[in-house]
């Protein structure tokens, strides 16, 4: 499995592992014209030629970003491409000098299991819950708020 910068050749199987997700209230849908205007945010997991994960960041401030639209293929769940796919998103954050970053999600486990801290929803900005609306559940939020500190993660493997 190799994970890379999405290209936009890849756009309909991202598109297509998260409206999987998002059906099934996890994630919030992506219209394919979202996906390719926010392209350079994706990362990409590729096993046997087949894209079989994505994960973004998008950066809010100089020390604040998100990981978000990160979906695995659900027949690799279970397999680190979850992991491997944080682990370069958090690697890209690094080299671009952001020191935190978040996530909300209702797979807490996961981002447990890789680093991250669940924290008070209230302790971040404001201005991270503009997408509430979009998301599947409005208004009953069910998801909480996980940080990893970057400089506190262990050393990412280029
Ligand atoms: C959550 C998700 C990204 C995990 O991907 P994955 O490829 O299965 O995760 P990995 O195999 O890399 O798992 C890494 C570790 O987390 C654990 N883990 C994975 N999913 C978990 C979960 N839902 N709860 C608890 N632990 C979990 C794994 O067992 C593994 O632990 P280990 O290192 O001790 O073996 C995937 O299940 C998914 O796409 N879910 C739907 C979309 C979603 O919830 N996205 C997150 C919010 S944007």
């Amino acid at each position: 499995m190799k994970v890379r910068p999405a290209v936009v050749a890849d756009v309909p199987a991202i598109h297509d592992l998260i409206k999987h997700h998002a059906e099934r209230q996890k994630m919030i849908l992506r219209g394919k014209d979202e996906l390719y205007a926010t392209l350079r945010e994706y990362m990409v997991a590729e096993a046997q030629g087949k894209i079989v994960g994505c994960a973004s960041v998008h950066l809010f401030w100089s020390d604040l970003a998100e990981l978000k639209g990160l979906a695995v293929d659900p027949t690799y769940e279970r397999r680190g491409v979850g992991r491997a796919l944080c682990d370069a998103c958090h690697a890209d954050l690094k080299r671009l000098g952001v020191p935190r970053v978040f996530a909300l999600s209702s797979s807490g486990g996961f981002f447990e299991k890789i680093g991250y801290r669940r924290v008070p929803k209230e302790s971040l900005p404001l201005f991270i819950w503009g997408e509430c609306t979009r998301c599947p559940s409005f208004p009953i939020c069910n998801e909480e708020a996980y940080v990893l500190d970057l400089a506190d993660s262990p050393a990412i493997p280029s």
